[in-house]
């Protein structure tokens, strides 16, 4: 069975793109991924993710905060959107919220994560920013990425699913990092996917 994915991005969605055109590509008559995205949120109204779903016709929402909502509240209003897609994975590609329990009790060992940095390091925005700061001052050697499963309101933390470590060069600027962060991401999450819907699939005994 074709895995249903739910994507929710706030931003430009260049790992949104890698896993369309992952669930779209074929290796050698394979599927690369065997997973379809049916449906795409966004909090923000002028996120580019919308636009690179819309252009691969897959369905798209805002659910943009409305003033004094609570934060159980907006998630629960979110979590119903979500679940009428019936999604089997649910994917935060930077999605700019930290989900409570309103929204994550609903979908139980289903939401992952994409950060930009490796497991315990650098929570929140701007890690790429950070860790190449850490680098100029000689506090760090290399930065990275992971894939995890989201269990509770902690920020960028949760069982790990992949990961993997970006070397920083001396002649790094902060683009040339974030380049090379943001190629790592784009493989990553197709591989954490691979590994998900492979296991989905596994009969259990
Ligand atoms: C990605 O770098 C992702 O890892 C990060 O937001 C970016 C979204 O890029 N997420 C976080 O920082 C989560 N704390 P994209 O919109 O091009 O996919």
């Amino acid at each position: 069975m074709t895995a249903r994915l739910v994507v929710l991005a706030s931003g430009n969605g260049t790992n949104l793109q890698a896993i369309i055109d992952a669930c779209d590509a074929t290796i050698n008559t394979v599927q690369q991924l065997d997973a379809q995205v049916v449906g795409v949120v966004s909090n923000k109204h002028e996120a580019f993710a919308l636009n690179r779903a819309e252009c691969h016709k897959v369905e798209t929402a805002v659910v943009a905060a409305k003033p004094h909502e609570t934060r159980p509240q907006y998630d629960a209003r979110l979590a119903q959107i979500v679940g009428a897609w019936q999604p089997h994975i649910i994917v935060l590609a930077g999605f700019m919220r930290v989900l409570s329990n309103s929204f994550l009790s609903q979908f139980p060992n289903q939401v992952i994560n994409i950060h930009p940095a490796l497991p315990g390091q650098l929570p929140g925005v701007h890690a790429i920013e950070r860790a190449f700061t850490e680098f100029v001052q000689g506090s760090r050697r290399e930065t990275g990425v992971m894939v995890h499963f989201v269990p509770d309101e902690g920020v960028d933390n949760g069982p790990v699913i992949a990961q993997q470590i970006v070397p920083i060069h001396v002649a790094d600027t902060l683009s040339s990092l974030e380049a090379r962060v943001h190629a790592t991401e784009h493989t990553l999450v197709i591989h954490a996917l691979q590994q998900l819907i492979t296991q989905q699939k596994a009969p259990t005994s």
